[in-house]
């Protein structure tokens, strides 16, 4: 059972914070973050919220794909970023574009999240129990990160990236994901205090901490191994791929990821958005799908491999055709 991409939206707060103007409200500089991660700026809230963005890209995808949303049989949101516990974002996207007959959850694979939510579509397709899927990968980063911690408020963005996907019979969807719980302190965001009548944590709001050399070395370890064992379980070779569509995170994770896996130095089959956008998480997979699809660099049939790593650990490799 193989998955087919009907269309694809994204969308990006409309507030646009280039480096230097961080380097207003944090001790940084423009040369510090883009000589070390290739981020020159990111969009972050104003006030849009996980699920509006969701919405946004939703609409746009399903424009695209020409199909109604009551014809989603499955909304699955990646996110670590949602507005409410509950209702999952999944639910509310569900209700704003009048998906009424699909089931909806969120699911947490941080930035792995899209591509894990394809593969449980992959199985509910497989199963029967369902043929048409909405997946989005969405965050507002921007409420869990410390603004005085300049090793990571300057690495994230905020955005959604939506994916209509119908399963099909022919074609390729080849998945490796993988999970290291162990190493989940390398990247951590706590939950608020537990307090209750009959225990009570200190009262504070926990942000973002990471070490970021330990990310790395996973990330330039593992991802380009995932994506190796994806392409020789689909038979597939660089020769045959068009485009590498990596997690966004950081340039000289995928400057690595390419110089292993295609040997040479080139990005050209790597295409980038992180120089605009920043990491955004779950969203950075189907944000880049997005704007390759709109830029007319895919055509059907292309062999495309997406690949998404990050808190958890968490990590997973596909290729698929366009
Ligand atoms: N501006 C200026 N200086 C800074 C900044 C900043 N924004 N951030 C840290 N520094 C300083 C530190 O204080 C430190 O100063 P010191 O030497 O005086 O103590 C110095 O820069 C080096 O700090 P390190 O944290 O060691 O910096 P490093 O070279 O490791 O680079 C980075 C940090 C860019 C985060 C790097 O570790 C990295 O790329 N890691 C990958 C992690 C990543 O991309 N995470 C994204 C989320 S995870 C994911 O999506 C997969």
């Amino acid at each position: 059972m193989a998955l087919k991409i009907l269309g694809t939206g994204s969308a990006l707060p409309e507030k646009i914070v280039t480096n230097d103007d961080l380097a207003q409200v944090v001790d940084t500089s423009d040369e510090w973050i883009r000589s070390r991660t290739g981020i020159e700026a990111r969009h972050l809230s104003t006030g849009e919220t996980t699920t509006e963005l969701s919405v946004r890209a939703s609409r746009l995808a399903l424009e695209m794909a020409g199909v109604d949303a009551e014809t989603i049989d499955l909304i699955i949101v990646g996110t670590v970023s949602p507005d409410t516990y509950f209702p999952s974002t999944a639910c509310c996207v569900q209700a704003a574009i009048g998906a009424v007959n699909a089931v909806a959850f969120d699911i947490n694979a941080a930035c792995s999240g899209f591509m894990f939510g394809m593969e449980i579509a992959a199985s509910y397709f497989s199963k029967g129990s369902a043929k048409r899927a909405l997946i989005i990968g969405a965050e507002v980063l921007s409420r869990v990160m410390d603004w005085t911690d300049r090793g990571t408020c300057v690495l994230f963005g905020d955005g959604a990236g939506a994916a209509i996907v119908e399963s099909r019979e022919d074609g390729l969807w080849e998945l490796v994901q993988g999970s290291d719980g162990a190493k989940g302190e390398a990247l951590i965001c706590k939950n608020r205090p537990i307090q209750n009548p009959y225990y009570k944590e200190a009262d504070k709001v926990d942000y973002t901490h990471m070490d970021g050399q330990a990310v790395f070395k996973f990330a330039v370890r593992t991802v380009p191994a995932a994506i190796k064992q994806a392409m020789e379980k689909a038979g597939v070779e660089d020769g045959d791929v068009k485009y590498y569509l990596l997690h966004q995170a950081n340039i000289r994770i995928i400057e690595s990821v390419a110089k292993r896996l295609t040997g040479g130095d080139s990005l050209e089959k790597f295409p980038t958005i992180l120089q605009k956008c920043g990491n955004i998480s779950a969203g950075s997979v189907p944000i880049l799908l997005d704007y390759a699809n709109r830029e007319g660099m895919l055509s059907e049939g292309d062999k495309i491999v997406m690949a998404g790593f990050g808190a958890g650990l968490t990590w997973a490799a596909a290729v698929m055709e366009f």
